[in-house]
């Protein structure tokens, strides 16, 4: 990430953002995890997001992963209160396999703001169908093409320009990996799109 989307992901204003508009929207998607239930943040930058799918969402273990050490250092730091039920590495999306060689490990992913990182998303939204339990849920906070295309974001070096995805073409993949998407919603005129799907099975 560049300087400024750093700094925003680590203020104030985003963690609102996750508490307040991305945690409901997925949850009204979603619906609850299962109370004790394993789950995976990809991209889990700060780690704000673990922490409260820990302290307010009732999961039992969090596994959180982001590719940048300078974000892994600062979730650690966050998230050092809950040693034990959590744990922070650095992976890739596209290629989970030293983290979880074993296919339906988790009872929940959730991607808040990642696959807009990725250049080859659909290997990433593959990798976590792969890691899914049947009947697991994946729930999703993205920023799509056309928010990427805005004007205070067109020249962010750290999104690829190639291979973007509207927001029906995110749900369509997710439906083509194998899950089933119970609900989006796509505010700020579609630059953004909120949704849980299920893992079929
Ligand atoms: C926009 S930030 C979102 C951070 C955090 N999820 C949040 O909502 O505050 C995107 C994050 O994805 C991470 N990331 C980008 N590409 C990745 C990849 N291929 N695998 C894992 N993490 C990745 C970045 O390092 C960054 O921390």
């Amino acid at each position: 990430m560049d300087k400024v989307e750093t700094a925003f992901m680590n203020s104030p204003v985003r963690r609102a953002m996750q508490r307040r508009l991305a945690l409901p929207l997925m949850r009204r998607f979603g619906g609850p995890l299962p109370e004790g239930g394993r789950v995976l943040e990809i991209g889990c930058g700060s780690g704000y997001g673990s922490q409260l799918l820990l302290e307010e969402w009732g999961a039992g273990h969090v596994d959180a992963v982001d590719l940048d050490p300078a974000m892994v250092r600062r979730a650690r730091r966050r998230l050092a209160p809950h040693r034990g039920r959590v744990r922070v590495g650095i992976a890739d999306v596209t290629d989970l396999s030293a983290l979880v060689p074993a296919d339906g490990e988790y009872d929940a992913v959730v991607d808040f703001g990642i696959l807009h990182h990725v250049p080859d998303w659909q290997a990433a939204v593959r990798e976590v169908a792969r890691v899914l339990r049947p009947g697991g849920t994946f729930y999703f906070e993205e920023l799509t093409k056309q928010g990427l295309d805005r004007p205070h974001l067109r020249h962010n070096r750290s999104h690829p320009t190639e291979n973007r995805f509207t927001g029906s073409q995110l749900v369509e993949e997710i439906d083509a990996q194998g899950l089933t998407v119970l609900g989006h919603r796509d505010p700020f005129f579609g630059d953004m799109i909120y949704g849980g799907s299920r893992r079929d099975g």
